[in-house]
């Protein structure tokens, strides 16, 4: 899509050479058809006015609009009354050219159940446009000046609050760093371990194995995937993995759904200890826990040994891109330094409204309203599959606003994503978040984040086949 500038006069980098034998008209021209060819310049984007154009350049207006006729002219620019002159499509069919037919638009789906998207269509717009305002509005000019890289004093302290409160996390402002979302603190808590000497990172496995190994390899390190089993991550398997880091998701793994038992937990906090090693808590969708206690926060536990990460990509909208780390005593200098060279702190007008919006009680309400949006969604798959695939076995429903199912023996995850696709509804096989398919179970993952009840309905109506 072109660019379209407001009516003021879109500003356009051309050098004339006033020293050349070449005359400024040509010169200008010349720049132009290239800056044209070259894409600078896109389809049916506007071009200054003559007079304006004429204005920055230090030319006569007689002379730009004389270039505009030529490369009219030429096919370069159309002028049209009203709408100024514009690019002209570059790449227009020659005459001899056959018309290409016009890909016949997909047929609409019946349902995509992708995992790990919150509903967009209810992002708290009005909120966070009202937390924008009254954060713009009540700043101090300070407030618009460089800021600490570990984000704002005021949002880190009601982040701290709010993990206490809501996580039972062991969490003071000073061990908060404000971030881009989860994936940049665990990028840049993954380079202060690797300084460190703790470069070899477990990721679980089915897990964000893509994720965590590229970050870990970014900080010069690897990853090594560790086996996942009812009760969570296998500790014995971690123990022989040599690695000194852990990325666990405890409250609800993923993509299994499966909350890390108590027994666990307190063997992965025994390994970290033994070996002096670290976990990474990637506490992601924890907001949402439907038929038990929340389950606190493994930091609460062990505040020395566990990095914990969160994030509002699912409790608000991915956009956002903001989230905390909350880390121990030792790691706040280096996870400090690396955020000062990555990006000098997370932009202090959305952490104003961040904190706004929790202190306002307006985040609090969004979570209670998604929770009871998530959960009837959650209730309509539990009893959509149920009449239409009984046999079926559904974990991981404990939090957050996605599913699992087995399927029938000897059939193959793939296959069924492919003739579900056929039927217009997009599945999600557990393979795509497995190191090795070899000697492992068919899966499928159902995200409800994003799909309302009726898709969910109609959605497994249609694949029940497939399912039984
Ligand atoms: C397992 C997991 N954790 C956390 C996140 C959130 O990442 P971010 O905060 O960078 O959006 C995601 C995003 O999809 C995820 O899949």
């Amino acid at each position: 899509m072109a660019a379209e500038w407001s009516t003021f006069a879109p500003e356009l980098l051309l050098t004339l050479d006033r020293e050349s034998a070449a005359p400024l008209r040509a010169q200008l021209e010349d720049q132009l058809r290239d800056a044209v060819r070259r894409g600078r310049l896109a389809t049916d984007e506007r071009l200054p006015s003559s007079r304006t154009l004429a204005a920055d350049l230090g030319l006569s207006r007689g002379l730009v609009q004389e270039c505009y006729e030529q490369l009219v002219a030429e096919g370069y620019l159309v002028s049209r009354r009203g709408s100024g002159t514009r690019v002209a499509p570059v790449h227009a069919p020659a005459a001899d050219e056959p018309p290409r037919p016009s890909a016949a638009p997909a047929p609409p789906l019946v349902a995509d159940f992708v995992p790990g998207v919150p509903d967009l269509g209810l992002a708290p717009r009005e909120d966070w446009a009202w937390a924008v305002r009254t954060a713009c509005r009540t700043a101090p000019n300070t407030a618009f000046d460089y800021g600490d890289p570990c984000g704002d004093p005021g949002l880190r302290e009601v982040l701290a609050a709010y993990l206490r409160r809501v996580r039972a996390a062991d969490a003071v402002a000073s061990r908060v760093v404000v971030c881009a979302g989860y994936q940049q603190g665990l990028s840049i808590v993954l380079r202060a371990l690797a300084a460190e000497g703790r470069s070899l990172v477990a990721v679980e496995d089915p897990g964000s194995i893509g994720t965590v190994t590229a970050a870990a390899r970014a900080a010069g390190g690897d990853g090594v995937p560790v086996p996942v089993d009812e009760q969570g991550i296998d500790v014995d398997a971690l123990d022989r993995s040599g690695a000194r880091v852990a990325v666990v998701a405890p409250a609800h793994q993923w993509p299994t759904g499966v909350v890390l038992s108590p027994e666990r937990r307190h063997r992965l906090l025994a390994w970290a200890r033994a070996r002096d090693a670290l976990v990474v808590e990637d506490d992601y969708d924890a907001e949402f826990r439907y038929d038990r206690e929340p389950i606190g926060s493994l930091q609460g536990l062990a505040p020395d040994r566990v990095v914990s990460i969160g994030t509002v990509s699912k409790s608000l909208a991915p956009a956002l891109r903001l989230g905390w780390t909350l880390v121990p005593e030792s790691l706040v200098g280096p996870v400090a330094a690396i955020k000062q060279v990555v990006d000098r702190g997370v932009p202090t007008l959305d952490q104003l409204a961040l904190g706004a919006l929790i202190e306002s009680g307006r985040y609090d309400r969004h979570l209670r309203r998604m929770r009871s949006t998530y959960s009837q969604r959650r209730e309509a798959l539990v009893a959509a599959l149920a009449e239409h695939a009984p046999d079926r076995t559904i974990t991981g429903l404990a939090a957050g606003f996605h599913a699992v199912t087995d399927l029938p023996a000897g059939v193959e995850e793939e296959d069924v994503v492919e003739r579900a696709l056929e039927l217009r509804v997009r599945l999600y096989g557990m393979g795509r978040y497995r190191s090795t398919l070899a000697g492992t179970p068919p899966r499928l993952v159902f995200g409800f984040g994003n799909t309302g009840v009726r898709a969910v309905e109609e959605g497994i109506a249609t694949v029940a086949p497939l399912l039984r």
